[in-house]
């Protein structure tokens, strides 16, 4: 039997905009996704016992068969005559917008190697779980599956030119204590990618402003996490969810449940993801803040995430 993990992550800057090569930042959650694999003898079973959004495992169902094709062709397996069972569970939930997907693929990636005695470094995984995510969101900026590989607090950029992503590791003083609020709607970033890139197309120059301001906001963002100033990284990912919200990724939930989570004492509260669903991210220092503004949420019907960033990668 072979076995594997990926982080889920959380995106705290950035998303939608990496995909045109602006930088974002990128925090590993401490849940994972983890796979078991076996050899069968015909075909591939996914057994999907991730707790999550209702339907979440249902509706990815094709995209994840896809997702390990692809895989597969980039490790250079056929499997003639051959089949796979596939266990996935973990501590993360399959909420859209935390990176299952792209978790779930780094971990089946690691356990069909150690099942195949193959061995690959860790940037050749991320570069097998890249193939995979294409499966999900289209045109993946690779954000994702980085952070599924290598865990940790990134600064990515993606190399539109084809060539190796920038991706660096950042240091923050400490831990910070984050929620996660999942809307419960499962969301098809492929869909919400091309909304952007359809809107992009036919509104040249105000989307031109935006992207400008979100690489502005990445790179305040940055030196804000350097100097542990949280209440400024607080009030950037508010400006980011504006941004977000006038390229048209967010929704009434999300909107909501920002709110929510800002009225309550959250320092700063944005969509996290492809949106259009999915969840919400809210920065709230210490134990009892986190607590409070999970407990409000949850009292709305809301399934929350208690988590940290800037725990140690691999
Ligand atoms: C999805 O988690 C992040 C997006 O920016 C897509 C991508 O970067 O591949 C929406």
């Amino acid at each position: 039997m072979g076995e594997g993990s990926g982080f889920g992550k959380v995106i705290l800057f950035g998303e939608h905009f990496v995909v045109y090569g602006i930088p974002g930042i990128v925090s590993a959650v401490d849940s994972t996704a983890d796979a078991e694999v076996i050899k069968n003898d015909k075909i591939i079973k996914v057994h999907d016992d991730r707790k999550g959004s209702k339907g979440y495992a249902e509706k990815k169902k094709f995209q994840q068969l896809e997702s390990i094709k692809r895989m597969l062709k980039k490790m250079n397996l056929s499997l003639e005559n051959q089949g796979l069972n596939i266990w996935l569970g973990g501590s993360l939930p399959g909420f859209s917008g935390l990176g299952a997907s792209a978790a779930s693929s780094v971990a089946i990636a690691r356990a069909i190697a150690q099942e195949f005695h193959l061995s690959f470094s860790n940037q050749e995984i991320n570069d097998i779980a890249y193939e995979a995510e294409k499966a999900y969101a289209g045109n993946p900026s690779g954000i994702d599956n980085t952070a599924a590989t290598f865990g940790g607090l990134l600064w990515f950029q993606k190399n539109l030119k084809g060539g190796p992503n920038k991706i660096e590791s950042l240091s923050i003083e400490k831990p910070v204590e984050i929620i996660i609020g999942s809307t419960g709607i499962v969301a098809n970033t492929k869909e919400m990618v091309k909304g952007v890139a359809k809107r992009k197309t036919r509104y040249p120059e105000k989307y031109d402003s935006i992207f400008n301001q979100a690489q502005i906001l990445a790179q305040e963002a940055r030196i804000a996490i350097k100097n542990f100033d949280l209440l400024e990284v607080g009030s950037l990912m508010d400006m980011n969810h504006s941004l977000l919200k006038e390229i048209e990724v967010s929704c009434k939930e999300l909107d909501y449940l920002v709110d929510l989570a800002k009225k309550n004492g959250a320092f700063g509260a944005k969509l996290t993801g492809g949106g259009g669903g999915g969840c919400m991210t809210a920065l709230t220092p210490g134990k009892e803040l986190q607590e409070k503004v999970a407990k409000k949420i949850e009292k709305q019907g809301f399934q929350v995430l208690r988590t940290k960033i800037g725990v140690k990668g691999i």
